[in-house]
């Protein structure tokens, strides 16, 4: 690993750093000592982020009873685990607001496929009754950072490796090591462990693509990204996708009905989530 990483930084530069305030509140909400007055001080710090926070615990993906007004009564209604993802959900968004203009389409395509990823992992783990919606939504909205940090480092090259995939067809993986030496579910799990996120997220972003291994967080986030192919979310759409056939469903004990029903709630928060999200609407950014 150790020489695959300088291989990378080599290549792409330096990876991005979590924002100062980020790494604070998610350090306060692993400790249980940290009480929500505390918390609450330093999300104020950061104005953005604060009102980031009203606005998704608002949103349609929490379906809170009812509306929150404050910063306060979000950490009481939520929870410090809500927090923590919405937080690292705003850390991750701002890593795909675009450096250069030459990026902007695909970074937008490929948030779109995070976002897309995300809420069809959280409805994958609603549906069976898993407990882990919310660690499946953050890992699956950072799975494909990798893509983003390859992307960023060499645009040009980047560019080169989608519009071959596009032309005939061939796995991200296989162009990626080509050029890069590394591939992007070994990029983003990396960052993701710079950033101290939790083991099994780590193993969910480094196992994404294979058909087995890691436990059903990995396999939450292999059926997220499923759907987003299916949904035709990003830029590889797989509308005649059976998603029955990814083993994960299995392992997940979802069978056509449960799927379709993960499919069909995630298209529908989708189009309310996508303002929220800074997602273009269809149409725009394919
Ligand atoms: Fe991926
Ligand atoms: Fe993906």
């Amino acid at each position: 690993m150790a020489d695959s990483v300088e291989k990378l930084l080599s290549k792409v530069g330096k990876l991005p750093t979590m924002p100062h305030v980020a790494s604070k509140i998610l350090e306060l909400v692993s400790n249980p000592d940290t009480s929500a007055t505390k918390l609450q001080r330093v999300i104020d710090s950061d104005q953005v982020l604060a009102m980031r926070i009203l606005k998704v615990a608002n949103s349609a993906l929490y379906a809170l009873p009812r509306k929150v007004k404050t910063l306060q009564q979000a950490i009481v209604m939520l929870g410090f685990n809500h927090i923590r993802s919405l937080v690292l959900a705003e850390a991750i968004q701002n890593l795909f607001k675009g450096k250069s203009k030459k990026g902007d389409l695909l970074e937008s395509l490929l948030w779109e496929h995070s976002v897309g990823a995300a809420i069809g992992a959280k409805c994958a783990a609603q549906i069976c009754n898993c407990p882990l919606g919310e660690e499946a939504f953050v890992a699956s909205l950072i799975h494909d950072v990798g893509k983003l940090i390859l992307l960023q480092g060499d645009p040009e090259a980047y560019r080169d490796i989608v519009e071959t995939i596009y032309i005939e067809y061939q796995p991200f993986s296989d162009l990626e090591r080509e050029y890069f030496d590394v591939e992007h579910a070994e990029v983003g799990a990396l960052l993701a462990e710079r950033w101290n996120l939790h083991e099994k997220l780590v193993e969910g972003i480094r196992l994404h693509h294979e058909p087995d291994g890691g436990d059903q967080l990995t396999d939450l986030i292999r059926i997220g990204n499923a759907i987003a192919y299916k949904a035709q979310w990003g830029f590889r759409k797989e509308p005649e996708l059976d998603l029955a056939t990814i083993p994960a469903a299995g392992r997940l004990g979802m069978d056509d009905e449960m799927l379709i029903h993960a499919l069909n709630k995630a298209k529908e928060l989708m189009e309310t989530e996508r303002q929220i999200f800074g997602v273009p609407a269809t149409g725009k950014s394919s």
